[in-house]
């Protein structure tokens, strides 16, 4: 039988409650079409670092290159402050791990409610492919006179021709896999940000020569956030520098239903990627069964698309589909009409069919 080696990373908050649904729904998919999910669990998050005061134990990300994939739930703890967790486990794996596209899916399903007025699933079917190792998430810059009224922060954004040219590449390569509208939509800011966003204008069309039967198209990203808005069905791929992806995959994740649906994958197509719901640990529903695992799951989803196990991967699209059109009353924690182990229940079962 195939086995992949996965490691699973529940996280904090809410996160092991919707992995334990995602897992219950990868269990059903590995029953059913015969493959096996060989996990190893790890309890990197804010509960780890308050006990042991490390936020990753020296070698974490070293030890993480022995799995196929990896699965996250959420990092981020109340009691502690903002940015070390996100920083010391979320970023450093995505960069330890040169996971350097997110991919982030924003597909509305029947029966999910978009704030969108006269907008259906046929409107908004597009993905977000957004560079994930660079832009100003590369933490270079200073601080200069530190708590003087001259204080001066400077935070550089960093694009490189080799990192913005693959994530570019993969854009292309992936709407080329993608049977739909067959475009490519750089979002930028070339009236502004004059050096780096000229690297990836130029970028952009060398790379599109390679792929002549694909449209291009470029959008400001002031001007993306308005379009995703009016003309969502006007976006095939867009492909953006991390700033600008992190910012409007959040919309995105809003006009397909909320952060109850809105999965990603860090991808290192050379290496180790990793799945998670793009919302956060969202505390103030832990360990009340009411959080929608359905993000989750869709990560795990998206996983066994990326394993190579495409029809377990169908499979579960179609559950989830199924689970949002015909049972959830709506996405929202707590207002499903379903808890969340009766989603995960549900959306199993209809995996096993
Ligand atoms: C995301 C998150 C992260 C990001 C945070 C938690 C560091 O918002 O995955 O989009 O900014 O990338
Ligand atoms: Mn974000």
């Amino acid at each position: 039988m195939k086995s992949y080696k996965i490691a699973v990373i529940p996280g904090d908050g809410t996160g092991p409650e919707v992995v334990a649904e995602a897992v219950k729904v990868l269990e059903a998919a590995e029953e059913r079409f015969g493959f096996r999910l060989d996990k190893t669990w790890y309890d990197y998050g804010g509960d780890r670092y308050l006990r042991t005061g490390e936020v990753l134990p020296e070698g974490a990300a070293e030890d993480l290159k022995q799995y196929k994939a990896i699965l996250l739930g959420a990092i981020g703890h109340p009691d502690v402050k903002p940015g070390i967790l996100e920083k010391g486990i979320l970023l450093h794996l995505r960069f330890a791990l040169d996971q350097y596209i997110n991919l982030r899916p924003v597909v509305l399903y029947p029966g999910v409610d978009t704030p969108l007025k006269d907008k259906g699933p046929e409107d908004i079917d597009f993905v977000v492919v957004r560079e994930n190792t660079e832009g100003l998430y590369a933490g270079a810059g200073g601080v200069l006179k530190k708590g003087t009224p001259d204080e001066v922060a400077v935070q550089e954004s960093i694009n490189t021709r080799k990192g913005v040219e693959r994530c570019i590449r993969f854009a292309f390569e992936y709407c080329r896999r993608r049977n739909k509208g067959k475009k490519v939509t750089l979002c930028g800011k070339t009236n502004v940000l004059t050096y780096a966003f000229d690297l990836w204008e130029r970028t952009f069309h060398e790379v599109a020569k390679e792929y002549p039967d694909i449209q291009t198209d470029y959008a400001h990203v002031d001007a993306t956030c308005m379009w995703m808005v009016k003309n969502p069905e006007w976006f095939d791929v867009i492909v953006t520098d991390n700033m600008f992806g992190d910012i409007i995959t959040d919309l995105g994740a809003m006009i397909q239903g909320g952060m109850g649906i809105a999965a990603g994958g860090n991808l290192n197509p050379e290496g180790v990627s990793m799945f998670e719901p793009i919302g956060g640990s969202a505390p103030k529903y832990t360990g009340k069964n009411v959080i929608n695992p359905m993000a989750a799951i869709c990560a795990g989803q998206m996983m066994l698309d990326y394993l190579g196990e495409a029809e377990a991967a169908q499979a579960v699209e179609a559950a989830v589909r199924r689970a949002v059109s015909e049972n959830l009353k709506s996405l929202s924690a707590g207002r499903m009409g379903y808890s969340t182990t009766e989603v995960g229940d549900l959306v199993a079962g209809y995996v096993r069919g």
